[in-house]
């Protein structure tokens, strides 16, 4: 992990979902930041536990708590933990996420009630209960994580892709709706991360799709959450209060560069000879050879 500042001292930052992936990786680079961190899980209590344990080794205080993002009654006895536990809160961030993978026409309501349960419902719970936390300490930052698939399509993501998009508009109209409170509220829209839920979601395919996304990525980089997280972070600085209402795409480029990766795709293996007709832009293409992996 890159030096980041340590604007951080004296907060106390929450994250949701912080027992592995980019939870984890939000945590141990808010605690390198200097903030205290409050960490959750659901099932992996000794991953959890493990996180922890790396931010005291930072010289930071944590917390483990348990957490059903599904379930009213389990923010709302996170919040009230955090209240007589901790004491202060100054930066929430909601990441945790689950979902069933499937096409929309597949779907049963379970399916959607669950997804919805944590990044709707689950969301803006925990949005009511953060905000007058953090306003009493004279502002800090909400921080959703949203997901690239509200962008574009990706197979059997459409159900989490609904809920997501939910989340953003509600990031906006909560933004609108507190923008005196001095809590800057926006989201993150990450690109692909390696994390331990894509290698089991993808099985066998991980392997060869995840080097696929590195060698086409614009900066031929495959985040880990670590690299995600130290940007994500600096986000929950004050300096970047003109986020606020925003969902800021991090994801190096990556969905922005997609219709030009899949032409690079179709080029490869064919000739760089000009057309027999005239085709000035199949030409250009062929010339500059678009798949940023080539260049
Ligand atoms: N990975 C990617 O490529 C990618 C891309 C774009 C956006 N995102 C978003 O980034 C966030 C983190 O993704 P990730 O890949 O790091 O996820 P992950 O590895 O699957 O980790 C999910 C975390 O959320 C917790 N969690 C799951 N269901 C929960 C529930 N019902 N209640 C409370 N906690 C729950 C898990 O806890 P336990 O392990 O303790 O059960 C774990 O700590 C998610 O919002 C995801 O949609 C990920």
């Amino acid at each position: 992990m890159q030096a980041v500042s340590s604007h951080l001292e004296g907060k106390v930052a929450l994250v949701t979902g912080s027992s592995r992936g980019l939870g984890a990786g939000l945590a141990r680079c808010l605690a390198t930041a200097g903030a205290d961190v409050i960490i959750t899980f659901r099932r992996a209590e000794d991953q959890a536990r493990a996180v922890a344990e790396e931010v005291r080794r930072l010289g930071r205080r944590a917390w483990v708590i348990p957490l059903e993002m599904g379930e009213t009654e389990s923010i709302e006895a996170l919040f009230e933990a955090i209240r007589t536990e901790v004491g202060q809160l100054d930066i929430c961030i909601l990441n945790a996420a689950a979902t069933s993978f499937r096409p929309l026409m597949k779907a049963e309501m379970k399916h959607l009630e669950k997804t919805y349960a944590i990044s709707v419902f689950g969301f803006l719970r925990a949005v009511q209960l953060a905000l007058p936390m953090i306003e009493a300490r004279g502002g800090g930052t909400i921080l959703g994580i949203s997901g690239a698939d509200t962008r574009t399509w990706i197979p059997s993501h459409g159900i989490l892709a609904g809920a997501k998009a939910a989340m953003e508009s509600m990031i906006a109209y909560l933004a609108v709706e507190n923008g005196r409170s001095g809590v800057t509220i926006l989201g993150v829209n990450p690109g692909t991360i390696r994390t331990e839920s894509v290698d089991v979601m993808l099985g066998e395919l991980a392997e060869p799709l995840m080097e696929k996304e590195r060698r086409d990525h614009p900066m031929g980089i495959l985040a880990t959450p670590d690299d995600l997280a130290e940007s994500i972070v600096l986000l929950t600085s004050p300096a970047a209060r003109w986020a606020h209402g925003t969902v800021v795409d991090l994801d190096g480029g990556g969905v922005f560069a997609m219709w030009g990766r899949y032409t690079g795709e179709c080029l490869k293996g064919l000739s760089t000879r000009p057309s027999a007709k005239s085709a000035p832009m199949a030409d250009a293409l062929r010339r500059e050879k678009t798949d940023p992996s080539d260049a």
